[in-house]
């Protein structure tokens, strides 16, 4: 290849892909705004949801304050079918995102508590949150144990809170 081809072809590359950085950024962007300062309702592949409200007007630039609610429908755990308050943090710049349960509320404490840590991805037309999780839970004498395992939810736009509970009258 002769010299100007070559700067030609390498001027194209760098247009290239600073054009597709700056797409890719455009992109990103939208993602948060679907999210910032709303509710957002999530299932997860256990049918477990949650109701997530993002507060990124605090203190801290980039930071966004989550809160909201956990309804347990995995089978094999305790505490299902109630809501659990939980809170938690996003990050904007990184999409990456935290929040924990305690699941002790009036109707069952089942004296653990799971972390959720992960990142933000727009897969298949939607919204998800990719997640490993750890359960620390005491069984009440000297026995403590931490489980984990992975979780994915999946925005579901169509949810209200009112139908975070799979029947709202028995709770
Ligand atoms: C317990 O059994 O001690 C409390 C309920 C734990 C439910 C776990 S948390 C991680 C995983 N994802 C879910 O949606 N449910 C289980």
């Amino acid at each position: 290849m002769r010299n100007g081809t070559k700067t030609i072809a390498l001027a194209l590359f760098v247009t290239i892909g600073l054009a597709t950085s700056d797409l890719g950024y455009a992109h990103d962007a939208k993602i948060d705004e679907r999210l910032t300062d709303s509710t957002s309702y999530w299932t997860n592949q256990s049918g477990s949801t949650m109701a997530l409200t993002f507060d990124c007007n605090g203190s801290q630039p980039g930071v966004c304050q989550l809160s909201g609610v956990y309804v347990n429908n995995a089978t094999g755990f305790n505490c299902q079918g109630t809501p659990y308050p939980l809170v938690g943090v996003y990050y904007i710049n990184t999409q990456t995102v935290s929040w924990s349960v305690a699941w002790s509320n009036a109707f069952e404490d089942c004296a653990s508590v799971t972390g959720w840590t992960g990142y933000l991805s727009f897969s298949s037309s939607s919204l998800q949150l990719v997640t490993y999780w750890n359960l620390a839970y005491s069984t009440g004498g000297s026995g403590r144990a931490i489980m984990q395992g992975q979780d994915t939810f999946t925005q579901n736009p169509a949810l209200s809170s009112g139908s975070l509970l799979k029947d709202s009258g028995d709770k």
